[in-house]
C-alpha cells in the first residue's frame, strides 16, 4: 500500500522540480503520474520532438526515489494537429462540431487521429518504456470525460455502417431484429444507416443500443490500440488508465480486460454534488461525501481489475467541477485513502501536488497551495504516510455476496425508459447501499463473472439476459435477488419471448404482463403472500 501524487512539471518552472520531488519523498508519496496533458510541449511543432525536458523531470523524480507512472497524453492533442486534421473533432447530438481549447477533442472514430495518437504514443514508449524509474503506464486520461464517448461525426457514420456489416450480415436481418417495418424505417444497405442523432422525433431505440455498443467498442479499440505498443516496448510494466465514478458511456469490463490493473478517480464530494441523491442527502453529507459512495466504486472497480486496483486520482480538497465545492471535513482525505486500502487499492494517488494559479482548475485544491505550502489534504497525506509504515493492515476477505452490474444494461434502459427517474446504476448503488447497511461485503461482478462461492447474488437490473447467466443461477446455491425488468428484453431490445422475464422464467416462474412507471414519490401497497410492503 502506497501513495503517489499527480504531477504536472510542465506547468512549473524547472527550478521548482528537484525541491518538490525531496518533498514528495519526504512526506512519504512512493508513485507520481506526469505525462498525460504534455503534448504540446513534447511535440511543439509537427515532427518537432522535444524530449528533454521530460527527461530530465523523469530524472529528478527518479533520483528522489519516487517511481513514474507515465500517461501518454493523447486526451489533449495539441491545435496544430487539430488544424491537420480538422475532420478528428467529435460532433455533439445537435450535429455541432466540438472545438479546440479544453479538452478530450477528439473522435474515437477518426482514423486520422487513431494515427497520429499511435504514433505519439510509439515514440513515447521507445523512448521511456524501459527507463528503470518508469514503473507503470497509464493511457489517455478518462475516457469519456466531458461526454466524448458519442459522436454525431461522418466518421462514427462510417464506422457504424462497418460494424453493423460486422455484426447482422445482411441488411435484412438488421431491419428484423430493429423492426424496422415500423414507421418504413427499413434500410436496402447499410450504407443508408446514420447516427441515430437528429431524427424528428425519438429514434428507433434498437438503433441507439446498437450505436451505444458500437461507441463503446471504439473506446476499446482505441486504448487496445495503446496497450499493445505499450505492451511491446515497455515490457514488465503494468498498463492502466483512470476510470471516472458513475460512468457508464463504454464497457469498462471490455476496456478493463486490455488492462493490468484498473485506476479510478475518486472526487467525493463532486460526486454527491453532481449525482442523483435529494436535498437532504446534499445537505447531510455535503463534507464527507455518500458514505457509500467511495466503497461502490472500489468494490466495482476491483471487480474488473487483474492486479489490485489503484485510485489514480483522489479529491485532496475542494474540487472546481460541481455546482458547489465545499471543502472537506478534517479528517476525509485520510479516511478516504484508508478506506481505499480496506478495499483492497494497492496505491492512493493524489490529485494533484500543486494547485495551479492559473487556467481551468484554479479553484481545485493540491496538497500543495499555489504558493507552495503543504495545505491540509498534504498534511492528512502525510499522516496516512506515517501510519502506512507502522500499522498492520489485514487484506479483505471474499465478499459473501456477488451485485451484478452489465453496462450494456444501464444503455438498455436508457434506450427506452419509460419513466423519467429508471436509472439502473443508481439501482445497483441503492441495492449496495442497502447490503452495506447490513454490514455485508460486496463483489460488484459482470454477469459473465463466476459466481460460485457467493451466499448471495443479487441482480438489480439486467433487462438483457446474457448467455450462460441463466445457467448460472440454476447451478448456484446462493440466495437470488432479482431486481425490477430483469430478463424483458431481447439481444437487440424487443421485449422479451414470452413476455418478461424471459429466460429467467425457469427460475422465476412468472410472466409480466404489463409495467408502468410512476411520478416521484408515489407508492403502492404490495403484498406477498404473508408480506405486506410498500413499493
Ligand atoms: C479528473 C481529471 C483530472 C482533473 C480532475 C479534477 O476528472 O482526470 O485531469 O481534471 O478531474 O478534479
Amino acid at each position: 500500500m502506497q501513495l503517489g501524487v499527480c504531477y504536472y512539471p510542465e506547468q512549473w518552472p524547472e527550478s521548482l522540480w528537484a525541491d518538490d520531488a525531496r518533498r514528495m519523498a519526504e512526506l512519504g508519496i512512493r508513485k507520481v503520474r506526469i505525462g498525460e496533458f504534455a503534448w504540446s510541449r513534447i511535440e511543439p511543432h509537427p515532427g518537432e520532438l522535444r524530449w528533454e525536458w521530460l527527461d530530465r523531470a523523469v530524472d529528478t523524480l527518479a533520483r528522489a526515489g519516487l517511481e513514474i507512472v507515465m500517461g501518454t497524453p493523447t486526451a489533449t492533442p495539441p491545435k496544430w494537429l487539430v488544424d491537420k486534421h480538422p475532420d478528428m473533432l467529435a460532433v455533439d447530438a445537435q450535429g455541432r462540431e466540438r472545438r479546440f481549447g479544453s479538452r478530450r477533442h477528439y473522435d474515437f472514430s477518426s482514423d486520422a487521429y487513431l494515427e497520429e495518437a499511435r504514433r505519439i504514443v510509439i515514440l513515447q514508449a521507445q523512448r521511456y518504456g524501459r527507463h528503470p524509474a518508469v514503473t507503470a503506464w497509464q493511457t489517455d486520461n478518462e475516457y469519456g470525460c466531458h461526454f466524448t464517448v458519442l459522436s454525431g461525426s461522418a466518421n462514427a457514420a462510417r464506422r457504424f455502417r462497418l460494424w453493423l456489416r460486422a455484426r447482422y450480415g445482411a441488411i435484412e436481418r438488421l431491419n428484423a431484429a430493429w423492426g424496422n417495418v415500423f414507421w418504413s424505417q427499413e434500410y436496402r444497405d447499410f450504407d443508408e444507416i446514420d447516427t441515430p442523432h437528429l431524427t424528428v422525433t425519438e429514434s428507433n431505440p434498437a438503433h441507439r443500443f446498437d450505436f451505444r455498443r458500437f461507441a463503446s467498442d471504439e473506446v476499446v479499440r482505441f486504448n487496445r490500440m495503446q496497450v499493445e505498443i505499450l505492451r511491446e516496448h515497455a515490457p514488465g510494466r503494468p498498463v492502466s488508465h483512470n476510470f471516472m465514478l458513475f460512468f457508464t458511456e463504454f464497457d469498462h469490463h471490455k476496456v478493463a480486460a486490455d488492462l493490468d490493473f484498473v485506476g479510478w478517480d475518486s472526487y467525493p464530494l463532486g460526486a454527491l454534488e453532481m449525482f442523483w441523491f435529494g436535498e437532504a442527502e446534499k445537505r447531510r453529507w455535503l463534507r464527507t461525501g455518500h458514505p457509500d459512495f467511495a466503497a461502490f466504486h472500489h468494490d466495482l472497480y476491483r471487480g474488473m481489475s487483474r492486479e489490485p486496483f489503484w485510485v489514480m486520482e483522489q479529491q485532496p480538497g475542494p474540487v472546481n467541477w460541481a455546482h458547489w465545492n465545499p471543502s472537506p471535513k478534517e479528517g476525509m482525505v485520510r479516511l478516504w485513502t484508508w478506506e481505499a486500502f480496506a478495499h483492497g487499492a494497492d496505491v492512493v494517488s493524489y490529485f494533484r501536488w500543486r494547485q495551479a494559479p492559473f487556467a481551468q482548475e484554479q479553484m481545485h485544491a493540491g496538497l500543495n497551495t499555489p504558493d507552495n505550502q503543504l495545505d491540509s489534504g498534504g498534511f492528512e497525506a502525510a499522516q496516512v504516510a506515517e501510519e502506512l509504515s507502522r500499522v498492520p493492515v489485514l487484506r479483505s476477505q471474499p465478499a459473501s455476496v456477488a451485485l451484478v452490474f452489465d453496462y450494456e444494461a444501464q444503455w438498455a434502459v436508457e434506450a427506452q425508459p419509460q419513466g423519467a427517474d429508471y436509472h439502473p446504476l443508481q439501482l445497483v448503488f441503492e441495492y449496495y447501499s442497502a447490503l452495506r447497511a447490513l454490514s455485508l461485503d460486496v463483489d460488484i461482478v459482470p454477469a459473465h463473472a463466476p459466481l460460485a462461492g457467493y451466499a448471495m447474488v443479487v441482480v438489480p437490473a439486467l433487462a438483457i439476459v446474457p448467455d450462460g447467466f441463466v445457467q448460472q443461477l440454476s447451478q448456484s446455491t446462493a440466495q437470488i435477488v432479482l431486481g425490477p425488468r430483469c430478463g424483458s428484453k431481447a439481444e437487440a431490445l424487443s421485449i422479451a419471448e414470452g413476455l418478461p422475464p424471459g429466460p429467467l422464467r425457469g427460475l422465476m416462474p412468472i410472466r409480466v404482463r404489463r409495467v408502468e412507471s410512476l411520478r416521484p414519490g408515489i407508492t403502492e401497497r404490495v403484498v406477498l403472500g404473508e408480506h405486506h410492503g410498500e413499493c
